[in-house]
């Protein structure tokens, strides 16, 4: 919990065979990481793209995770490599934006790595919440008031 009682919101895109089952080898080891983190599952990371970035962010999350396979390993051959590509484009969108490129990382781990995604998670959680809320979700309760 903060000092300021921020408390971000963060989305992460995992992918079915190796973050997702990580996210939940975590669970089932009873690790504790910080519960702000919502896990979408995907079946690859290949399929993310720009926009489901920008709309989670339009949507109101403060920070963006994107989770695949170690580089190498991906089920679907190229599909983490080209979500790299595609999460370093962003970023610099993000940046350009204002909203910012570092609320959006992109890990590579194992369907074993349960202790490692709970690693990711809290630290990503603490870079958010260190940023404050984001400029997007900021205005939009502005509007909304
Ligand atoms: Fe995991 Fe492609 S199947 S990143």
């Amino acid at each position: 919990m903060s000092t300021n009682g921020f408390e971000p919101q963060i989305v992460a895109f995992c992918c079915h065979y190796c973050a997702s089952a990580a996210a939940d080898l975590a669970g089932s080891m009873r690790l504790r990481y910080p519960p702000n983190i919502l896990v979408i599952k995907l079946m690859c990371t290949g399929r993310i793209d720009l926009l489901h970035i920008l709309r989670a962010f339009e949507g109101g999350v403060d920070g963006v995770m994107v989770a695949g396979c170690l580089e190498g390993n991906c089920h679907f051959i190229s599909g983490n490599t080209q979500a790299k590509r595609r999460v370093q484009y962003a970023k610099q969108v993000l940046e350009s934006i204002g909203v910012g490129g570092e609320r959006l990382e992109m890990f590579n781990l194992s369907s074993s790595e349960g202790p490692r995604f709970a690693k990711i998670a809290t630290e990503m959680t603490e870079r958010i919440r260190n940023l404050g809320p984001s400029p997007v979700s900021r205005q939009k309760k502005e509007v909304v008031k």
